[in-house]
């Protein structure tokens, strides 16, 4: 089970990637038309919360530490508020559908945000391979136990 948890997390990372590629495509695409974001959309919507969440269920049955089980669903919390900052940031634009200062201010969060989406990916990667090299029955994910002291005849 901790090797489908590495692989669940090698796919969300590449999954986050691939996100970041389709935001570039979305902004390039012209004209600009109503599914121009409609890959990114799909990847942000769908495929990032689906494999945080069966990365945390593997997490789970591979007896992971409860902090990186937590850290596994962080993902899905991030885009939640990549929603949440899409839909506050279009209800500052004025009346007629353009950006203000106000709108823009807050539509910008959502690139950091996304940062904040691959560091957490990234982290958890890193974890999940520590947590599979580790000796069987290991919970922790860290570093390998220390050497029994050496006794002194
Ligand atoms: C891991 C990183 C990211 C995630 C998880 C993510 C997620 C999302 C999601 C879920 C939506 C749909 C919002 C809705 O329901 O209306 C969205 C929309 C959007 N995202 Fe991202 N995003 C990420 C990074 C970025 C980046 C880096 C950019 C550009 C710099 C970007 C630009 C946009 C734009 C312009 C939209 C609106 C698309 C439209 O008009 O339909 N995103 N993003």
């Amino acid at each position: 089970m901790r090797k489908v948890y590495v692989a669940l997390a090698g796919l969300l990372l590449a999954a986050v990637v691939v996100q970041f590629y389709f935001a570039a495509v979305g902004a390039f695409d012209r004209p600009m038309e109503e599914d121009s974001f409609a890959l990114h959309n799909m990847v942000g919507r769908m495929v990032i919360p689906i494999l945080s969440l069966l990365a945390t269920v593997a997490a789970a049955l591979a007896r992971a530490p409860g902090r990186l089980i937590a850290l596994t669903l962080l993902p899905l919390g991030l885009v939640v508020v990549q929603v949440l900052i899409v839909v506050l940031g279009r209800a500052l634009n004025d009346d007629t559908g353009y950006t203000t200062t106000a709108s823009l201010v807050v539509l910008g969060l959502h690139a950091v945000n996304g940062m904040a989406v691959v560091g957490s990916a990234g982290t958890i990667l890193r974890q999940a391979r520590a947590l599979a090299a580790a000796p069987a029955g290991a919970t922790s994910g860290g570093t390998a136990p220390e050497e029994p002291a050496a006794r002194v005849p």
